[in-house]
């Protein structure tokens, strides 16, 4: 296969770094998780960072892991939910690698994120109208993605399979 890297982006909970995981597996990439690089190298938990330095510093550290990252061969990365808003870094996602967007209804989102406490975006109560109000902030944006997948009733093994099926389309291997 060819050694093109393959960025996951979307919203909280679509399943990016499981889908990540296994499609790295699948087709013999490596797997990188953004927001775990970024917690190894401030040495700090993504909730103490926005808690500690604020969401700009957050995404400034985005911007400047997915600068490093992005230029490497055969990789399958997982984005964090906002990365890929900001233009800049869709605009070097789409130029060295395949991006796909996962979608997911907020009712799967929130039975995924209920219990999680690592979402700094998503913290405290109301998580549900909380998923739904960014969602809606973040449409306009997520559907300017030429290639999507709504996970909602799909396995991860057939996320895979749609994702190397646009691989292969867009490469014509
Ligand atoms: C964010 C998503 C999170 C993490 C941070 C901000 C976002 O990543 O980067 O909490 O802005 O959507 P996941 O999408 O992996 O949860």
């Amino acid at each position: 296969m060819l050694s093109k890297n393959i960025i996951i982006t979307g919203f909280m909970g679509t399943g990016k770094s499981t889908v990540g995981k296994y499609l790295a597996v699948t087709m013999g990439k490596q797997f990188l998780d953004m927001d775990s690089l970024i917690e190894e190298r401030e040495g700090k938990s993504i909730p103490d960072i926005f808690q500690q330095k604020g969401e700009k510093y957050f995404r400034m550290l985005e911007k400047k892991t997915l600068k490093k990252i992005a230029k490497e061969k055969n990789m399958v990365i997982a984005t964090g939910g906002g990365t890929l808003l900001e233009e800049e870094n869709y605009l070097l996602a789409e130029k060295e690698g395949l991006v796909i967007l996962l979608k997911a209804n907020s009712t799967v989102i929130f039975s995924r994120l209920k219990s999680d406490e690592d979402r700094p975006l998503l913290s405290g109560n109301n998580k549900l109208n909380k998923i739904i109000d960014l969602m809606k902030k973040r449409k306009e944006k997520y559907d300017c993605f030429p290639y999507s997948i709504d996970t909602s009733d799909l396995t991860v093994e057939q996320i895979v399979g749609k994702i190397i099926g646009i691989y292969r389309r867009k490469y014509d291997e």
